[in-house]
């Protein structure tokens, strides 16, 4: 017997900072409907997921919770596994970052990178404050009578020298230029790929810090334990280290290595296609054969985070509609790669249009017309009564479908798969109308035209039954159990090879309706009671003493600090930045805030090209009202100086930070 093809499949291994929100939900479904698909095809497939448990991140929610580092990630843990079963997600294992068969590895690809001269010890300049043991860039200080002292205690601090380990991402750079241009189904979609060269790579790539001092919950560097691996070495190395790379069972590596498909989102593909590919290439090991980064899930104009409190979580959705609802909504709403919005609206519209109108409705009226001409018995196929204008196209439209469904599933388009799906239900649906059995019903004599159409029928469900399986794990069964299928081989992607192996004589068995119109309205106000109750109540505030405020004269054309204070300034730093189709004026830019991210539109670009701005630290004004503008919602304000000219034109040049400083730093 030949060997089965492999396929290795793998998502982020997400932050446990919080709970999976429907973001994560989204990459996760995405990758089991993949895994699903090629596991249907014969693949030997292998699914991985999991959690990248250290950093400082970590330990300061941990202290805040009152727990360890550990128990905190454990609960986490158990939550997401929890979450994943409920979403029906098949992964074959789940790697923690905090396992002992990960971190003995971790530590092994450290000292190997060290030995061979690609990581060096230097030293991290900047500020000290000893009795917080730690590190502030100049900016970050703060004054105090016209000294710098640390923002955290407010003590003087010293210039100090940190000794860290840097890797030399300089030394592969070419090869990686290289590498990315003979390769181009490496980075997609194909557009990634042209960021990455052109704002990182292309201007030259910097030595990367790959070790810290500052706190301890991560990988002890073995050879210099003050140290910890930065997170970033220590999680991309899941990928290998879950295969049993570099122990002696390492056959999984040796059978699944290099990786077929990295699912991530489109903020972390540079990771992945740039210092993971140079840690690899640094091992001497293949490197995977597609990093694909998907779109974001937004809520309003804002990506969906953990941090900024906008998220949506899938186990209410799932108690209310089920789990294929959500799978197919999450799924069909927006192309695999661009940004969608998820709204509740949305979602229930499309529950009821795609699934209980069309699908639901094709399934129930041809087992209900099979059940009242044909005593639930799917008749036989009669050649001589076909409609050929009719039958054909319908027949041929729907033997077709399996490989447009390949095709759209193996460039990752699973919006555009689904919609090959129901363009098949929509002509099915069509075809009801056009041949009107009803009418044949009436006329003994059109009893053989009519078995032909509720053939025809049953034979494109028993189709499109198989072919929603990856997506929808669950509506296949109650498919074949309303057709009366039961053999198993009739519900194989093999089974789909010729249109008409669905055997006269079985017997149809009407049931439930698949999925039951919701009352869009009634529904919505049920998920807002929901989602009100999800609400943590706030800790009481604390009662202070009343001062009376102290009156002091503001002089015209003055504001107080009071009045000042209102307006949140923030640093943002520039992830992407595009112009907006059909304005002359705006560039729309994605902006991370810190663990949140905002879309602000600016009329300023005139005075830029959108790849000038991308990664800078911009400074924004955080909390203006949402505007409207080209149809699309503005959350802020980009701040820039304007220079009239004598001429009367105008110079802008936008505000930005001196030196380093974290994106979502408060300025004032
Ligand atoms: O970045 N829309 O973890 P993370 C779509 N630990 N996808 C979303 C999403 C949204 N609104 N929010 C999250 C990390 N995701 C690192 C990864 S990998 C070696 C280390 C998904 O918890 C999406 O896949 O911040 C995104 O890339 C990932 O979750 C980020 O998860």
């Amino acid at each position: 017997m030949p060997e089965k093809k492999t396929y290795y499949l793998t998502t982020p291994i997400y932050y446990p900072s919080g709970n999976m929100h429907i973001g994560h939900t989204y990459t996760t479904v995405a990758a089991d409907s993949m895994i699903r698909f090629k596991k249907m095809q014969g693949y030997d497939t292998y699914f991985l997921t999991g959690l990248d448990e250290h950093g400082q991140k970590i330990e300061k929610k941990a202290q805040e919770a009152g727990v360890t580092p550990q128990e905190y990630v454990d609960k986490i843990a158990g939550e997401t596994k929890a979450l994943w079963k409920l979403m029906d997600i098949e992964n074959d294992d789940f790697i923690r970052t905090t396992e002992e068969r990960h971190m003995k590895i971790v530590q092994k690809i450290f000292r190997q990178f060290y030995e061979q001269g690609d990581i060096y010890k230097s030293e991290y300049e900047g500020m000290y404050c000893t009795p917080c043991e730690s590190f502030w860039t100049p900016t970050q200080l703060v004054d105090k009578d016209g000294e710098k002292v640390c923002p955290d205690c407010g003590r003087p601090c010293q210039p100090m020298k940190e000794e860290s380990y840097f890797f030399r991402m300089s030394k592969y750079q070419d090869w990686l230029i290289d590498y990315i241009e003979t390769h181009p189904d490496f980075i997609q979609p194909a557009s990634r790929a042209n960021e990455m060269l052109t704002n990182f790579l292309r201007p030259g790539l910097q030595d990367l810090c790959v070790s810290r001092t500052s706190f301890k919950w991560g990988v002890p560097v073995d050879f210099d334990d003050k140290h910890v691996v930065y997170v970033w070495i220590d999680a991309l190395s899941n990928y290998i280290t879950a295969l049993g790379y570099g122990t002696d069972h390492d056959e999984l590596f040796k059978k699944f290595w290099p990786a077929d498909v990295h699912l991530v989102g489109k903020e972390i593909v540079r990771f992945h296609t740039i210092y993971w590919p140079i840690m690899l290439h640094a091992l001497g090991l293949p490197l995977p054969k597609q990093v694909f980064g998907h779109g974001w899930l937004l809520f309003g104009m804002d990506k969906m985070s953990k941090s900024k409190g906008n998220t949506v979580y899938p186990g209410p959705i799932v108690a209310r509609y089920g789990v294929d609802t959500l799978r197919y909504y999450l799924m069909r709403e927006m192309p695999f790669g661009a940004d969608g919005n998820y709204t509740n609206e949305s979602f229930l519209t499309r529950a009821n249009a795609d699934l209980a109108n069309d699908l639901g409705n094709l399934v129930s009226r041809t087992v209900a017309m099979i059940e009242k001409y044909f005593g639930g018995i799917v008749p036989a196929w009669d050649e001589n009564a076909v409609d050929p204008a009719l039958d054909n196209p319908l027949r041929e439209h729907c033997a077709a479908l399996p490989a447009l469904v390949e095709e759209q599933m193996n460039k990752l388009q699973f919006s555009q798969a689904l919609v090959e799906i129901w363009k098949v239900i929509g002509e099915c649906n069509k075809y009801i109308d056009a041949t009107q059995p009803w009418v044949l019903g009436r006329d003994p004599e059109k009893q053989g035209r009519l078995g032909n159409v509720l053939y025809l029928l049953a034979e494109c469900i028993r189709f499109v039954a198989v072919l929603i399986g990856p997506v929808m794990p669950h509506t296949p069964a109650r498919i074949f159990e309303q057709l009366g299928v039961s053999d198993e081989s009739l519900k194989s992607w093999e089974s789909l090879s010729a249109f008409g192996k669905l055997p006269a004589g079985i017997k149809v068995c009407k049931g439930d309706a698949l999925f039951p119109r919701l009352d869009v309205k009634k529904e919505l106000e049920a998920l807002a009671a929901e989602k009100k109750q999800e609400k943590q109540p706030e800790p009481a505030p604390k009662k202070e003493e009343k001062k009376e405020p102290k009156k002091v004269e503001i002089p015209e054309g003055c504001v107080s600090i009071d009045e000042f204070a209102k307006c949140k300034l923030r640093v943002a730093k520039v992830i992407s930045c595009e112009k907006v189709k059909k304005s002359e004026k705006l560039l729309k830019f994605d902006l991370d805030l810190g663990g949140e991210h905002r879309t602000i539109l600016s009329g300023i670009a005139k005075f830029y090209e959108p790849e000038q701005l991308i990664g800078k630290n911009l400074v924004i004004i955080a909390n203006l009202p949402p505007r409207k503008m080209m149809g699309m919602e503005s959350n802020g304000m980009i701040l820039s100086a304007v220079e009239e000219k004598e001429d009367g034109s105008e110079y802008l040049r936008v505000l930005t930070v001196d030196g380093d400083i974290a994106a979502g730093s408060e300025v004032g």
